[in-house]
Order: C-alpha cells, then structure tokens, then sequence
C-alpha cells in the first residue's frame, strides 16, 4: 500500500476528484489516500491557499493527486499551483497528448509529450510597478535551471524510446533569457552522446503554425514555463481538449500528478466535468510509483484502468466535451465496469 495525498482543489476538482476515487477504489488500486487542501477552499477553511499541513503532507508520502485550483484574474492571491511547485521544487512538468481510441478529432497519430519547466522563467512572480501606468514583469532564467531540466527531458527521451526532441524559444528576441535557455539545451543533448534522440530548435511562433499544420510531425517538446502553459493547452486541441490530457510535476524528491485543466468555473458544480485527465494523472502517478518503488501491482493496476477507459471510450461512453451525455460519475461507472 502506498500512501498518498489527494488534495481534490476548486471547482470540478472535488468533482472529478471523486470520480477517480470510486475507480482506484474498484479496482483495489494499492493506495491509501490522505485528503489535504488547498486553493480557495484552503483559504477559507484555514486561511491559507496553500496550508503548511498539505505541504508537509506531500514531502512526507513524495507522491500526490491534485485536482485544479482557482487563481483569480488580475488581482487577489499568487497562484497556488506556482507556489506549490516551487515549494516542493517540483521543475519539470510532463504532459502526454496522444490520440484516445474512440474518440474523434481533427488529426490521427498524434503523440507528443509537452515538458515544461515549472519553477522560473515569467512565472518568477516578480511584477513591479516603476511608476504610475508603467508595470514590469521579470523573466527569469538560470543556468542550474536550465541544464537540470533538459538533463532530465534528455534522459526521459532516451528511456521512454522517443525520437526527437524539440527545444521551442524566442531567443531572437530574449537573447539572454532564452539565449540561456537553449545553451544549456544543446550542452546537456552534447553532454548525454545520444545516438536515438535527435535534438532540434525552433523559433515558437513559427513552430505553432508548424503544430496545428501537422502535429505528427512532433515528438517531445522542450519548453520554458510560459510556453510549455501555453503549448499544453494548444496540444490538447488535438486529441479531444483538456479533459482528456494529464500531467505530472516532478521534482527530485516529491511528484504531483495532475490534470492540465483548470477548475472549469463555467461547469462546474453540475456534475458534467470530464474525469478523465485526472483519472490518467492517477495511472501516470501508479506508474511513477511502479518506477520508482519496484511495485509490479501498481503497474498491472495501471494497466487494467487504461484499459477499461479505452474500453468505455470506444464503446461512445464518453461526457459532453467528447461528444456524450454521461455524467461525471456516470462516466466512473462505465470505467468501473469494464474494470
Ligand atoms: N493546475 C491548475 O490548478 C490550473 C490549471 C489551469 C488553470 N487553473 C485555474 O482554473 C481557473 C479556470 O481557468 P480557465 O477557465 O482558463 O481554464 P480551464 O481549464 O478551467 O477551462 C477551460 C475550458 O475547458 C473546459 N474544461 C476544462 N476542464 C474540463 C473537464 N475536465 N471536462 C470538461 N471540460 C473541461 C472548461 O469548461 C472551459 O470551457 C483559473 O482560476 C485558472 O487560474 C488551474
């Protein structure tokens, strides 16, 4: 049994949040869930988006299951999930956008995995005001940075059998910023004399119109914070949108697994949410534990939740953002059952 936090976040959060609850639970997934807080229902309870217990609580078991936390638009608290990630140094985050069996879309074969990195660049959170109508945003990027994450997108390249590794910048115009970015890229593809993985750059505006052009062309992707937020939501256009893309933020010592979306404030309450990013986080996080603590139960758990979500995806169960008419739950049930 592994012990893990589930912080079930704001608006479909709890939603969805339940719905991959009763499934671990159906099917004998070997987790013990330890609910924690935070986003606004955090500061409501306790005063804090991010109370210290959930914090403790991650660094204590390593691994956790989030649900989506609000930040609010132009004013209010710092965004919960940019703390979270820094807190826990949580520097890269990994998002697999592949095609879903069953589930129609604009473009076949595409399978790409967005990499991220979480902990800098303009999500330093350094905003200033010079001076009355003058504000300034502060990028920031540093050499440990840089050179740990395309250390690690290397090796997860090379180890997962991936082909091509694309770094997408501006460093035309960020010299230094992203000037630093891709120097540290080419140091770290030099340094690991990889003879399968192929390492490429491109400029992100014309890399975009080459991404909606043909997104198999694409394989992994090397991005800073602001373009991995944004080229993540861009990809899960492509397979069936953000209910159907997972994530995890990973660090050296500690692992948050979570979908892309956010609270979806317009759905939720209604019990409509798609379950199914977090539902294959929760399988990414069972192989992350199968990985790193040797259990072959979490895999083969893994395994049999895919399945039975292919299974319940090609049989037309599917909620309204793919086209169906299942509930949230509903949508549980019909996984539950293939199981
Ligand atoms: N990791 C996170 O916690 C995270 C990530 C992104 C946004 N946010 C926060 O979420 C809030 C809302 O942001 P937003 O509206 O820009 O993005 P969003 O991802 O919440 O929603 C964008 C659109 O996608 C739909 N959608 C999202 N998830 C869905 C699901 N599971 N099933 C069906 N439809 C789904 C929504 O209904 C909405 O129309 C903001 O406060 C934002 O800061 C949090």
């Amino acid at each position: 049994m592994h012990d893990v936090v589930l912080i079930p976040g704001d608006g479909i959060g709890p939603e969805v949040a339940m719905a991959v609850v009763r499934v671990f639970e159906a099917a004998e997934a070997p987790v013990r869930f330890h609910e924690r807080h935070a986003g606004e229902g955090a500061l409501e309870a306790y005063g804090d988006v991010l109370p210290p217990a959930t914090l403790e609580a991650i660094r204590e078991h390593g691994v956790a299951l989030k649900g989506p936390c609000t930040t609010p638009v132009g004013r209010g608290f710092s965004s919960v999930n940019v703390r979270l990630r820094k807190s826990l140094d949580l520097y890269v985050a990994v998002r697999p956008i592949r095609n879903l069996p069953g589930v129609k879309t604009r473009y076949e074969g595409v399978d790409i995995v967005v990499l991220r990195e979480n902990t800098e660049g303009l999500y330093s959170g350094i905003e200033n005001e010079v001076t009355e109508g003058v504000v300034t945003s502060l990028k920031v990027a540093t050499e440990k940075a840089c050179r740990r994450f395309a250390r690690w997108g290397f090796k997860y390249a090379q180890e997962r059998g991936r082909k091509r590794v694309t770094a997408m910048h501006k460093a035309n115009i960020m010299k230094l910023t992203d000037g630093m970015f891709l120097r540290c890229a080419r140091a770290e593809y030099e340094a690991a004399a990889l003879t399968s993985v192929t390492y490429d750059e491109m400029i992100i505006d014309a890399g975009c119109m080459k991404l909606v052009q043909d997104p198999t062309r694409f394989d992994v992707l090397l991005l800073e914070n602001l373009y991995g937020d944004v080229i993540s939501d861009l990809c899960a256009g492509f397979v069936g949108g953000l209910g159907v893309v997972p994530g995890a933020n990973i660090g050296d010592d500690c692992a948050v697994f979570e979908a892309v979306h956010g609270s979806a404030p317009d759905i939720a309450g209604k019990g409509v949410a798609n379950p199914l990013a977090l539902l294959m986080s929760g399988v990414m996080m069972l192989n992350h534990l199968a990985d790193t603590r040797g259990d072959a139960a979490c895999r083969s758990t893994a395994e049999r939740i895919k399945h039975a979500y292919d299974a319940a995806l090609t049989d037309g169960r599917t909620t309204r953002d793919l086209g169906g008419s299942l509930s949230t739950m509903e949508f549980a049930e019909a996984v539950v059952e293939r199981l």
